[in-house]
């Protein structure tokens, strides 16, 4: 089974980098094939809107999404990371979503693949959730089967969310902190990686 992470962060190999990193781990240490893609090391230009794609499964642009469109056609699994910008994902994973259109026009070519979203936010209740919300609606709008974990015990959290917001200090001012230091965005990340492998396993994939 080949489990895809794409990261929408700007900054390879950061904060988001790490929780996809963490999700892929454990894919891998139940039996999957894993491949990290930096969007930021790609040279992947805007959609155009030229509309082509309504009447083609391919982009009238050619650039590195040529390479990523062949990787998701190749993975049994999708995992999407961004972090938070103003409570939606970043403009780099935005438009990664919008070049993803020539996959969903004429057929929707990634149905019935495994997919899930991860982000990593600055605040804790600012923004994370909606993150999610529009990648699990990207997931749903290419008929990806959504994968949403949940480790054992009590419930966490609602997702696979890191922040780097470590509580206030005395004065009330706001203490800051690696996102790796978020155990149970970090925990939740890795309980995705072994569910989406879970479930792949169920559908003999
Ligand atoms: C332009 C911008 C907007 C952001 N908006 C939010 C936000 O709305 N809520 C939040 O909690 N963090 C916000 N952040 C913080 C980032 O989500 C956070 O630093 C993230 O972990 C960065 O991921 P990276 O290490 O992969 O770059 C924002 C950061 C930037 C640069």
């Amino acid at each position: 089974m080949k489990v895809l992470g794409i990261n929408g962060s700007h900054r390879a190999g950061k904060g988001t980098a790490a929780l996809l990193q963490a999700a892929l781990d454990a894919a891998a240490e139940a039996g999957a094939e894993t491949e990290l893609v930096e969007l930021s090391r790609l040279n992947i230009g805007f959609c155009i809107g030229c509309n082509k794609c309504l009447m083609q499964t391919s982009c009238t642009l050619s650039d590195d999404m040529e390479g990523l469109y062949e990787k998701m056609r190749g993975a049994d699994a999708i995992l999407l990371a961004s972090p938070d910008y103003f409570g939606t994902v970043s403009a780099r994973t935005k438009n990664f979503m919008d070049r993803t259109r020539p996959f969903h026009m004429v057929e929707n070519v990634l149905k019935g693949k495994i997919g899930a979203g991860l982000t990593t936010a600055g605040l804790n209740n600012c923004g994370a959730e909606g993150t999610l919300a529009l990648i699990d609606q990207w997931l749903a709008t290419h008929e990806m089967l959504a994968v949403h974990a949940r480790p054992e015990g009590p419930v966490l959290a609602p997702g696979a969310i890191a922040t780097g917001f470590a509580g206030l200090d005395e004065a009330g001012r706001p203490v800051w902190r690696s996102v790796k230091g978020d155990a149970i965005g970090f925990a939740i990340a890795r309980q995705l990686g072994t569910d989406v492998v879970a479930l792949g396993e169920r559908l003999g994939r």
